[in-house]
C-alpha cells in the first residue's frame, strides 16, 4: 500500500501537471473551446473542490467549507453540463488558483494526521480525480483552434510495424475479474471485487489499429458501405457527416494540439467514435472485445493462474514498457513497448489509447460505492444516464500512478475527443 509519503508525493505530481495545464492568461482560460468542454478554469478549481469536500469535510455537503454554498455549486457536474460552464460566475483564475493550494495546504496537514485504510484511499482517489480531470483538460486543448498553446510532445521509441495486423490466443478458462482493496488498495469502486468468470476463448489483436489500416478502411468505402455498420451507427454517422477520424485534414494530414502534421501510418489511430469502431471491426471481419476479454489478455497469467498487477509484471510503469504520463502528447508507434507485453504477447495495452469495448458499464457482483457515490453508480446500464460503452488500458495522457489492468473508463459511443482508438478481437 502506497504510504502517506508516496501519496504526498503523488499529489504534488498531480498538482504540477495542473497547473502546467492551465499556465495560460485569464481570458484563455475562460474559453469553450468546444461545447463538449469545460473552460479550464472550471476544471481548476472543480478540482479543488472535489478535494475539500473528500478529504476536508468528510464528503458531508452540511459540513461547512472555504466556499460559499453558491460558489461550490458552480462545480458540482451534476448541476452544470460542460457547455454552460462559461455562462457561470466561476472563480477568477488567480482566486481559483489561491483557493486549490488553501485546499492542498490542508490535505497535507491532514495527510500527516491520517492513518487508516479508508482516509488514506481518500487520498489516493483525489490523485485519481485530478488526474483524470487533466487528461480532460488536454481533451479541451486539443479541440482549441489557432497555433499551438503546447509543444509537440516528447520523443517515443521507435515501433515494429511488423506486429501492425497480428494478433494472441487467449485460450479457454476462468480468469479473476476485478481486483480487492487487499490487493489494490486504490482501486476505484467499479474495480471491485475481485470474481472468477469464464471467457470462451478468443483471439485479440496484439497492438491496437494503426492510423494505416484506417487509411484502407477509408480507401475501400468504409465510411459510405451501411453493411459495415450498426443502424445506430449509420445513422449518427450520417447525421454527424463522419469521413475520416477527427483532426484528420481532407488533405491528408491531422492536426494534433493545433499542430498540423503528416499523419504517422505505424501509430494508433486516435479519435475514433465506437460506432466507427464498430464498423472498422466488421469491415476487418473481426469485432470489438468485451472488457472482460480485454482485462484478461491485458492482467491474466495462466501459468501460475494468478493476475499480474501490470501486464508485463509487477514493476511500476516506466517509459521503457509504456506510453502514459501526458507528455507525448500522442500515442507511440505499435511495437514500442515490446517489454510491456502480457502475459499471452498483447502490446500496449496500458498507455497510448484508450480501447473501446462492446461492454455497457455494470457493477460486479457485489459492487459497493465509494464515497464519492456518484463516480459510478449513476452511469451504470439502466441507471438512465444514457447509453455508456467501456473502454480499457488507458491513453498517452494517463498518469502511470492512477492506472491499473482493472481501471474502468466510459463514454457515449459517439464520443471522439477523448483519446480513443481499437483493438480488434476474433472468435476461434
Ligand atoms: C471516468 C473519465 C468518465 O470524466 O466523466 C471526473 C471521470 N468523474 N470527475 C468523467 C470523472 C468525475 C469521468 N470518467
Ligand atoms: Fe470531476
Amino acid at each position: 500500500m502506497t504510504s502517506p509519503e508516496a501519496l504526498a508525493t503523488e499529489l504534488t505530481r498531480a498538482r504540477e501537471r495542473t497547473l502546467a495545464l492551465v499556465d495560460f492568461d485569464d481570458a484563455e482560460l475562460h474559453r469553450q473551446y468546444d461545447p463538449l468542454m469545460s473552460p479550464l478554469v472550471w476544471d481548476l478549481a472543480h478540482i479543488g473542490q472535489q478535494e475539500e469536500f473528500w478529504l476536508l469535510r468528510d464528503g458531508d455537503p452540511s459540513m461547512p467549507g472555504l466556499l460559499t454554498p453558491e460558489i461550490d455549486s458552480l462545480y458540482d457536474a451534476f448541476v452544470h453540463s460542460r457547455a454552460s460552464r462559461a455562462e457561470l460566475p466561476l472563480l477568477p483564475p488567480a482566486d481559483a488558483r489561491v483557493y486549490c493550494a488553501t485546499v492542498r495546504d490542508k490535505a497535507l496537514e491532514a495527510l500527516d494526521r491520517t492513518d487508516g485504510d479508508e482516509a488514506l484511499f481518500r487520498f489516493g482517489l483525489v490523485i485519481s480525480h485530478e488526474h483524470q480531470h487533466d487528461e480532460t483538460m488536454l481533451q479541451a486543448l486539443n479541440l482549441r483552434a489557432g497555433p499551438p498553446l503546447l509543444s509537440a510532445g516528447t520523443a517515443l521509441p521507435a515501433g515494429r510495424a511488423c506486429v501492425a495486423g497480428t494478433s494472441v490466443l487467449i485460450p479457454a478458462g476462468p480468469f479473476t475479474l476485478g481486483v480487492n482493496a487487499s490487493e489494490e488498495h486504490y482501486s476505484l469502486d467499479n474495480e471491485r471485487p475481485a470474481h472468477t468468470v469464464h471467457v470462451e476463448g478468443f483471439r485479440i489483436g496484439r497492438v491496437p489499429v494503426t492510423n494505416a489500416q484506417w487509411r484502407e478502411f477509408i480507401d475501400d468505402g468504409g465510411y459510405r458501405t451501411p453493411r459495415w455498420w450498426s443502424a445506430n451507427g449509420w445513422a449518427y454517422r450520417a447525421q454527424a457527416g463522419l469521413v475520416a477520424p477527427a483532426f484528420w485534414n481532407a488533405d491528408g494530414s491531422r492536426t494534433r494540439f493545433g499542430h498540423r502534421e503528416t499523419i504517422p501510418d505505424d501509430e494508433p489511430v486516435q479519435h475514433v467514435t465506437y460506432f466507427e469502431a464498430e464498423a472498422f471491426a466488421a469491415w476487418s471481419g473481426a469485432r470489438l472485445p468485451t472488457e472482460v476479454e480485454w482485462e484478461k489478455a491485458c492482467a491474466w497469467d495462466p501459468v501460475t493462474g494468478t493476475r499480474r498487477r501490470f501486464p508485463w509484471g509487477d514493476a511500476q510503469p516506466t517509459p521503457d514498457l509504456a506510453n502514459l504520463g501526458g507528455d507525448a502528447l500522442r500515442p507511440a508507434p505499435v511495437g514500442a513497448y515490446p517489454a510491456g507485453a502480457s502475459a499471452y504477447g498483447a502490446e500496449q495495452m496500458l498507455g497510448d489509447v484508450w480501447e473501446w469495448t462492446t461492454s455497457t458499464l455494470r457493477p460486479w457482483p457485489g459492487f459497493t460505492p465509494m464515497i464519492y457515490d456518484r463516480y459510478s453508480e449513476p452511469f451504470f446500464d439502466g441507471a438512465g444516464a444514457g447509453d455508456y460503452r467501456v473502454l480499457r488500458g488507458g491513453s498517452w495522457a494517463v498518469a502511470p500512478d492512477i492506472l491499473r489492468p482493472s481501471f474502468r473508463n466510459w463514454d457515449h459511443p459517439i464520443r471522439r475527443q477523448i483519446f480513443s482508438g481499437v483493438r480488434l478481437a476474433w472468435d476461434v
